[in-house]
């Protein structure tokens, strides 16, 4: 295995903790990572005494453009040293975190300070001083931990949990992303703590959840959130999709196992975190769609349009920007159904404009969204909708290539509209521009100046305009 402390920072502190008599260690995230063979940037300092000072004391060593980023109220020092982020804190008796809600706490020993951290493979220490240099401190038995994949607080769970409630949100999302077990214990206290979820602000709950988004199968952590019960507290939409309902011989799909699918899907062509938000919401609004007639059994129509229109809603209550990403997950909950309707009729040229003007720059993600919501189980099903996919693609290619409707730019501007029927802002400007848009998108006429010219002469006399000599 590598040598562990490598980084010639660490001889450095090592010196500086040394020379000032004073105990420290390598806590946490690093140690941890280390193990799992990742390389991390973040590195937690953990002494005996003052972090400030001792974090004071390394920057001077470094050099004068070092410079420390002190928080006093926390008892911590920041220091950037190349691609390094390195945090300093003296060793407490009570939760160690920044955020911690409870941040005026008394000086404590390193098992203090371990106890109070938040998984066993997250408590474990390198030793920094000379005598003892990188000898590990882990009286929690994290490695053992770490070697049977499994996430285990320190102390009685409650306790942990009661500490920092994010710390259930981080068990799974830690699960999730080292494909790790939530051992029984720790897993009863999440579904006993769940709603002390709620006194953790939205930013960090969401920060948590788009970390388990990112990870390559999120269905996992996002099953254990279910389970748990800690999905409803902050996510009740998503938690709503779940069940079956059955009537008079007819059931639907559970759209929450679906749409973890569609999610994994998505996963496996991705990394783009908005198009895995979209596939999460693509079918958001089908509880509250949801019908039942004896003819056609259940339907859910409209879901696509209420669902782009709950996706704002959904953002500004989880704290997640409410820009051009929202807009662009929007989008595709409201086309999500498109490319579908249309591979299942006969492919016109014209349905195919009219989705590429309305998809855009976003046509791509939206036809990768619709391949991932095929789930069939039905073979010749999917077969047959891959095929009708890559028919509309093949023609969105084609026409794209013959008419650049992707990135529409209307052929004739308003401005000329007037100046050639000698016209003032009014109604029949914008008819006449949007008449030559619809006979683009329906192929009578081509995409460019010519044709839209005379398009706009000819409109203009049926509404009895006429031309400016
Ligand atoms: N920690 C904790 N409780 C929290 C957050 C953090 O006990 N709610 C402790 C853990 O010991 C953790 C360390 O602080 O290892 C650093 O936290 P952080 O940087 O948030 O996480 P990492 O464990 O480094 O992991 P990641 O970078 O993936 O978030």
């Amino acid at each position: 295995m590598k040598k562990c402390l490598n980084d010639p920072i660490f001889k450095l502190i090592s010196s500086v903790a040394d020379s000032r008599n004073m105990p420290a260690f390598v806590i946490g995230g690093y140690v941890r990572d280390f193990y799992l063979g990742r390389v991390s940037k973040d590195i937690d300092i953990v002494t005996l005494g003052s972090g400030i000072e001792l974090a004071e004391s390394v920057a001077n060593k470094l050099g004068d453009d070092v410079k420390v980023n002190v928080f006093k109220n926390f008892g911590t020092a920041m220091l950037k040293y190349g691609e390094l982020e390195i945090e300093f804190v003296g060793a407490r008796k009570e939760s160690y975190r920044i955020e911690s809600r409870k941040p005026i706490v008394e000086d404590g020993s390193l098992e203090d300070d371990q106890k109070r951290r938040d998984f066993t493979i997250n408590a474990m220490a390198f030793c920094l001083n000379k005598d003892r240099f990188s000898e590990l401190v882990d009286p929690f038995n994290g490695i053992s931990d770490l070697e049977n994949k499994i996430i285990r607080t320190p102390l009685e769970p409650n306790t942990t949990f009661s500490d920092d409630p994010l710390r259930m949100m981080r068990a799974i999302r830690f699960a999730n992303q080292l494909n790790f077990i939530i051992d029984d214990i720790t897993f009863q206290a999440i579904k006993e703590n769940k709603e002390r979820l709620k006194i953790v602000s939205a930013e960090r709950i969401v920060d948590e959840f788009n970390k388990i988004l990112s990870t390559l199968k999120p269905s996992i952590g996002i099953n254990l959130l279910a389970e748990s019960g800690l999905l409803d507290e902050f996510f009740p939409e998503l938690n709503n999709l779940k069940g079956v309902d059955e009537k008079l011989g007819k059931m639907h799909k559970d759209n929450f196992y679906h749409t973890l699918e569609v999610l994994d899907n998505i996963c496996n062509q991705s990394d783009n975190i908005w198009l895995r938000w979209a596939a999460l919401l693509h079918d958001i609004a089908k509880p509250r769609t949801k019908r039942f007639s004896d003819s056609v059994g259940w339907t859910f129509h409209g879901h696509d349009h209420l669902g782009s229109k709950m996706v704002s809603g959904i953002f500004r209550r989880l704290k997640l920007p409410l820009n051009e990403k929202m807009k662009y997950v929007e989008k595709l909950v409201q086309l999500h159904l498109r490319p579908i309707a249309l591979s299942q009729e006969v492919v016109t040229d014209s349905a195919v404009r009219r989705l590429l003007f309305d998809a855009g720059n976003e046509i791509d993600d939206l036809m990768m969204l619709c391949e991932a919501d095929i789930t069939s189980k039905n073979e010749k099903t999917v077969t047959k909708h891959l095929n009708n996919f890559r028919i509309v693609r093949k023609k969105l290619v084609e026409i794209e290539e013959k008419d650049a409707i992707r990135n529409f730019q209307p052929p004739i501007s308003g401005e000329q509209i007037m100046e050639v029927f000698n016209l003032k802002p009014c109604q029949y400007v914008g008819d006449i521009k949007n008449a030559i848009k619809e006979a683009i998108l329906d192929g009578l006429i081509k995409n460019n100046y010519d044709e839209a010219y005379h398009f706009m002469l000819k409109k203009g006399e049926e509404l009895g305009l006429k031309p400016a000599k």
